[in-house]
């Protein structure tokens, strides 16, 4: 067995053939934030641990057994964050941005860590793009941030993919749904998996979760949540169902959907997608309206959602990423050519916004054509001549047609090489138009 090092377990390396998909995907998501109204925001990787403690709940899995925390020299308990809505609730409140026009709207992307158990679509480092809109209760935000990650993955080519929403109503409600549920599952708790029965007291509402079959069934007949929410949360979630209506995206209500973290109010939804395996959540969220205030805020609603990166680009079908080595120019040298020159080319090149490389492997002339081709470059420069002579051809890649340039000096030849080469492209472009 070698001893060589390798990326930590449930981690993963992202190379460049992997990531054009993944930053085309950023920017899909950038440009729908921005048509909401969104802004971006970047927390810190880690933060006291107390942020999630408190914000994600103790009793939940997240908290209670995936959380990647340490101590600090300076005996500060810290945390990698294993998601972001607690860190922006704790940022609201330390930047007053109550003080700012409601609802303020941020979006992010970027890495969250929980030790799972790895299997496909689950990562102990993954990464999530996500939407938090704080300050306003109005049923409009909770329909406008559910009709945001909808357009996201259909623009990610994401199909057949099912939104399930419910509402988990306010806390007093919840608390005394939960003593009957505790109540309904302890009457039935020999047909319940350990793991549920031992968690009854703790965190009831996770037993909707189970894949155990006695537990599925036993479920099938407990009370649900959404039938004992007060008149007022009702209406609230009637309004968000009417929204997505008028907006055109198709939902089912699930009374059944319970979400792994422990602030959420009212609204919650999920969207899963049936080409995913068992981790077959894309992305999910809701609304949760003591959240800043339990991080020692003021009293502030929001509604969000995140979605896994990796399981959006598994999912999905991202149409017109830059395949990676994809070339406009290659620029490659004759024996004895003035690599200088070559050099200051591909950089007045790149300077330009062409994507343009110089040859660095001491190949020779074939063999530098053949790795401009396998590099995929639409046009290669031949730099010819002796040092001190500018000669040069420019050959098409496409059609094979190569014309020369001669009689260039050193105070014109770049300038000449790069006119050629832009009526060239141009010519292209405007042929490829008709
Ligand atoms: P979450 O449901 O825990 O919610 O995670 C959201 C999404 O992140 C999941 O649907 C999944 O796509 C992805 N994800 C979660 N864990 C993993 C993992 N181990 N490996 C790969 N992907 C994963 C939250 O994180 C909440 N902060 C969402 C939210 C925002 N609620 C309100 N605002």
């Amino acid at each position: 067995m070698s001893d060589s090092p390798q990326a930590p377990r449930g981690t993963y390396d992202v190379l460049p053939v992997q990531s054009a998909e993944r930053s085309l995907l950023i920017e899909i998501a950038e440009e729908e934030f921005e048509l909401a109204g969104y802004a971006r925001i970047d927390t810190p990787i880690f933060e006291e641990t107390t942020v999630f403690a408190r914000g994600v709940g103790e009793s939940t899995e997240i908290v209670s057994k995936e959380m990647y925390s340490f101590t600090d020299q300076g005996d500060r308990s810290l945390t990698l964050r294993p998601e972001g809505t607690a860190a922006i609730a704790r940022a609201y409140g330390e930047h007053g941005m109550h003080k700012l026009p409601a609802p303020v709207k941020l979006w992010y992307y970027g890495p969250f860590f929980r030790q799972e158990a790895p299997q496909a679509g689950r990562y102990r480092q993954f990464f999530q793009i996500g939407a938090e809109a704080l300050g306003s209760d109005d049923p409009a935000l909770d329909a406008e941030s559910i009709a945001l990650l909808d357009r996201i993955l259909r623009r990610a080519g994401v199909e057949g993919y099912r939104l399930r929403v419910s509402s988990l109503g306010s806390a007093p409600e919840r608390r005394a749904y939960s003593e009957q549920l505790k109540g309904y599952l302890r009457d039935h708790d020999a047909e319940l998996s350990d793991e549920v029965r031992e968690r009854i007291e703790l965190n009831p509402l996770r037993a909707f979760d189970s894949k155990h079959p006695g537990t599925i069934e036993v479920m099938k007949g407990a009370p649900k949540l959404l039938d004992t929410i007060s008149a007022g949360d009702r209406a609230h979630f009637d309004e968000v169902l009417a929204l997505l209506d008028a907006a055109g995206v198709g939902y089912e209500v699930d009374p059944s959907l319970v979400r792994g973290l422990d602030y959420y109010t009212r609204t919650v939804f999920e969207f899963t997608s049936d080409r995913l395996g068992a981790q077959s959540g894309v992305g999910g969220g809701g609304r949760y309206d003591g959240l800043v205030e339990m991080l020692g805020g003021p009293a502030t609603p929001g509604v969000g959602w995140a979605a896994g990166v990796e399981r959006i680009v598994q999912a999905g079908e991202i149409e017109g990423a830059r395949t990676p080595g994809e070339l406009d120019v290659f620029v490659a040298l004759e024996t004895g050519a003035d690599r200088a020159a070559a050099f200051a080319l591909a950089s007045k090149l790149q300077e330009s916004g062409v994507a343009a490389v110089i040859e660095l492997a001491g190949r020779s002339l074939k063999g530098q054509l053949k790795q401009a081709s396998r590099a995929g470059a639409l046009r290669v420069v031949i730099m010819g001549g002796e040092r001190g002579q500018y000669d040069a051809a420019i050959k098409n890649m496409d059609g094979g047609q190569q014309h020369e340039l001669s009689g260039l000096t050193a105070d014109d030849y770049l300038e000449r090489i790069i006119e050629s080469l832009t009526e060239d492209m141009e010519a292209a472009t405007a042929e490829s138009a008709q």
